[in-house]
């Protein structure tokens, strides 16, 4: 007499087995890689967490060689540090060392600034958040989930480094936007499921995030924490949003008011003895901001890719241009 088989959920299995499929592919592969320290050649483990409008991934190499001969930076900041390109190309190349250098990335948005102490303190458990809580809904229904979390983050009630890492992950373009109100409006990206930065790179940050100052605020505070008068040995790299693009990383955005305040806050730096680069846009007004408030500054253009439209058609190539301070020390 064939043996009574116990009843079977083959649907709930499938389901369970489908959304296992999914949170593995959103944790890209599991299995655990030899992480490459610091400095060594042709490494890109500390590549940037997350996409951003502006990122400086491809210029951090040629901003690093105007930068001062690292042996002489005391203090580091970015004080627009978005997702720190800058700062982590110099640690992966052996040129900051946080802890034995003083480093400060400081941003207005205290959700980037969150993002990144999350990751410092617990790089596997923020992305197994992440890919356990959206990875299966987002693989079945994107348009809907992504939907229902920018929702739930516009409510504002449970917001977390989960939850911010997700819509960083899948809103187009790396463009975070937001109304003058706060609520967060990107559209959805055309992506094909969640794609978390792999563990190996998060694990990365962690460690170079170690003994960095991270604060959330306005670009003024990287320094005003310090206020010595004399700013030698300070290497100050801004790079604030750009004039002229649709973009507006938070509510109240960037206006050329604001550019010419920094024109002259990092003037007013230079004056004190700290080395300071600042890019943006390769525009008229700030050519004029720069000429009129800080004339010494050498100015020489910095090749980037960016777009910065959501028309495709309009989408290219952004003139970006660098101010400095003369000169390596
Ligand atoms: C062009 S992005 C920086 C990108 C960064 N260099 C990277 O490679 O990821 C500009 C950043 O400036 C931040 N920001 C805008 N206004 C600011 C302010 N007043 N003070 C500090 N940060 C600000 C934005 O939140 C955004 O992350």
């Amino acid at each position: 007499m064939p043996r009574k088989t116990a009843a079977r959920a083959p649907t709930d299995n499938a389901l369970a087995e489908k959304a296992e499929r999914e949170v593995r592919a959103a944790l890209g592969n599991p299995r655990p890689r030899r992480l490459i320290p610091p400095g060594t050649k042709g490494d890109d483990t500390l590549r940037p967490l997350c996409r951003i409008i502006g990122g400086k991934r491809a210029s951090a190499k040629a901003l690093w060689a105007r930068f001062p001969e690292p042996s002489t930076i005391r203090v580091y900041a970015e004080p627009f540090c978005g997702f720190a390109a800058v700062f982590g190309h110099g640690v992966q190349n052996g040129y900051l060392r946080p802890g034995e250098q003083r480093c400060i990335l400081v941003d207005i948005s205290a959700h980037l600034i969150a993002l990144l102490t999350a990751v410092r303190s617990d790089p596997e458990g923020l992305l197994y958040t992440c890919a356990m809580r959206y990875a299966e809904a987002y693989a079945r229904d994107p348009k809907l989930t992504y939907a229902a979390v920018r929702s739930a983050w516009n409510d504002g009630k449970n917001r977390d480094a989960a939850m911010y890492l997700f819509l960083r992950q899948t809103l187009f373009n790396g463009l975070w936007r937001e109304t003058k109100y706060g609520a967060m409006n990107t559209p959805r990206g055309d992506t094909n499921g969640l794609r978390l930065p792999g563990i190996e790179v998060a694990k990365a940050w962690q460690g170079a995030l170690q003994h960095v100052e991270l604060i959330a605020g306005d670009y003024t505070d990287a320094v005003s924490i310090l206020e010595p008068d004399d700013l030698a040995g300070y290497c100050v790299y801004c790079d604030p949003p750009y004039l002229g693009g649709e973009v507006n990383y938070a509510h109240g955005g960037w206006t050329e008011a604001d550019l010419i305040e920094l024109v002259k806050w990092c003037a007013e730096l230079d004056e004190r003895g700290a080395f300071v680069g600042l890019s943006n846009h390769d525009h008229p007004l700030v050519r004029d901001a720069l000429e009129a408030h800080w004339p010494r500054a050498l100015i020489s253009p910095l090749e980037e890719r960016r777009a910065v439209n959501s028309d495709g058609n309009k989408r290219g190539p952004v003139p970006t241009v660098l101010a400095h301070s003369v000169g390596r020390p």
